[in-house]
C-alpha cells in the first residue's frame, strides 16, 4: 500500500497503537531500533562474568571468566579455529539448523537420558571430547575434568597429549576412560602409546585423523602475539612429547612431534591386527571415508572437524553433487 492509500483514520489508528505500546513506552522504537530480539534486552554483558558455573546459562558464559583468567596465548589455544574462522562460523551455523519435533501429551515424570557407547551404560550420550594440554588452563588438568565426567557419569575421552596421565586420569574417573591417539612418523610410538593405554583398563582407541599437519590457526597466533610472558620457559625446543606424560617409557626414536605425513588405511588396518579392544576413528567427513571405516572393521566414527579447527567443505550435499558430475570430491588441504 503507498502512502496515499493511508487513508487519516487509519493513520490517526496506528499512532493510537504505537502510543499504547511498550516498545514506545521504552523507547525502543523512539531510538529508530530495529524491532526487538529478547537477546537485545538482556545483552550477554562482557564486563559481569558469572562467579559460579551454575549461574551459566549455556557454554559460552564460560568462555569470557577463561578470557579474564587465562593467559592469552592459551586462550588463543582454546578457542582458535582455522582460516579466517570459516569452519567455526559454519559449524555453528549448521547448528542452528537443527529443529526438534517435540511430541505432546507424554509422561515426562520420570525422564531418562541413558546411553550405551560401545557396551558401557552412561547417564547421558553428551561425551567429553579429548582437549589437549588442559594445564595450560587449570592446575588440576584433566583429572578434574575426570572428577567431573564421574560426577556426571560421562564418557571422557582423554588426549595423547592430555597433560595427566591415562593411568591417573582412569583413577580418577574411578572408571574406564577412552584414550585418543594422534599417531606420530613411527609406528612403534603408537604402538607403544596403544598398548600402555590398554593396560591401563581404556576400553577404545579413539584414532584422530584430521589435525595432523599444522593448520592456520589464525586465532591463536594473533593472541599469541599479544602473550608478553617468556613461552619458552616452559615450552622447550622439540621437548612437546617427552613432556606430555603419556609419552613417559616410551622410545620416541627421534620424533619430536604429532605432526603426520603417512597415516593411511594401511596404518589404521594394522592398529586393527593390534589391539582387541574397541577401534574408533575421529574427524571422518566424508562419506566414502565412513563406509571405508566399516569395511576395514571400525566399531565407530566421531563425524567431526576438531571443531573447526580444520579446515571442512561447509555444505557435505555439494560433496554428493562434485562426485556425481565428476568434480574433485572433498577437497580437505590438510
Ligand atoms: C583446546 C582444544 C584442544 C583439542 N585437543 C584435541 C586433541 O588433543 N585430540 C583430539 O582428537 N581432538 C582435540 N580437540 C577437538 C575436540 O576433541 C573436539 O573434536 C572439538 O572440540 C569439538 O568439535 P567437533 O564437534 O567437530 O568434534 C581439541 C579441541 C580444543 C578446543
Amino acid at each position: 500500500m503507498s502512502p496515499h492509500h493511508f487513508r487519516p483514520v487509519s493513520r490517526r489508528r496506528l499512532l493510537q497503537f504505537l502510543a499504547a505500546s511498550p516498545l514506545f513506552a521504552h523507547g525502543a522504537l523512539a531510538e529508530g531500533s530495529r524491532p526487538s530480539d529478547p537477546v537485545d534486552w538482556a545483552p550477554r554483558d562482557l564486563d559481569k562474568l558469572i562467579a559460579d558455573p551454575k549461574q551459566a546459562l549455556d557454554v559460552f558464559d564460560f568462555e569470557p571468566v577463561m578470557k579474564q583468567n587465562v593467559p592469552p596465548a592459551h586462550f588463543g589455544y582454546m578457542a582458535t579455529g582455522v582460516d579466517d574462522e570459516a569452519t567455526l562460523r559454519a559449524n555453528r551455523e549448521g547448528f542452528r539448523k537443527f529443529a526438534l519435533r517435540p511430541r505432546r501429551l507424554v509422561d515426562v515424570s520420570k525422564v531418562d537420558m541413558s546411553a550405551e557407547i560401545l557396551g558401557a551404560k552412561y547417564d547421558s550420550p553428551i561425551v567429553i571430547a579429548p582437549t589437549g594440554s588442559n594445564r595450560a588452563f587449570h592446575p588440576d588438568a584433566e583429572v578434574a575434568v575426570a572428577k567431573a565426567a564421574k560426577a556426571g557419569n560421562h564418557l571422557q575421552i582423554l588426549s595423547t597429549v592430555a597433560t595427566t596421565s591415562i593411568e591417573d586420569a582412569i583413577a580418577a574417573r574411578g572408571a574406564p576412560v577412552w584414550f585418543q591417539l594422534y599417531t606420530t612418523q613411527r609406528w612403534e610410538v603408537a604402538e607403544g602409546l596403544v598398548k600402555r593405554a590398554v593396560t591401563a583398563g581404556a576400553p577404545a582407541i579413539v584414532v584422530t585423523l584430521d589435525v595432523r599437519t599444522p593448520a592456520k590457526w589464525e586465532t591463536f597466533v594473533r593472541l599469541r602475539r599479544t602473550d608478553t610472558r617468556d613461552c619458552g620457559s616452559c615450552h622447550g625446543l622439540n621437548d612437546y612429547l617427552s613432556r606430555k606424560p603419556n609419552f613417559a617409557g616410551i622410545d620416541l626414536g627421534g620424533v619430536s612431534s604429532t605432526v603426520v605425513t603417512n597415516l593411511t588405511w594401511d596404518m589404521i588396518k594394522r592398529l586393527r591386527d593390534t589391539i582387541k579392544v574397541k577401534l574408533v576413528l575421529k574427524g571422518i567427513v566424508a562419506f566414502e571415508d565412513a563406509k571405508l571405516a566399516a569395511d576395514a572393521g571400525i566399531d565407530a566414527i566421531v563425524v567431526s572437524n576438531h571443531g573447526g579447527r580444520r579446515w571442512c567443505q561447509r555444505d557435505h550435499r555439494r560433496v554428493a553433487g562434485n562426485r556425481r558430475s565428476g568434480g574433485r570430491p572433498h577437497a580437505d588441504p590438510g
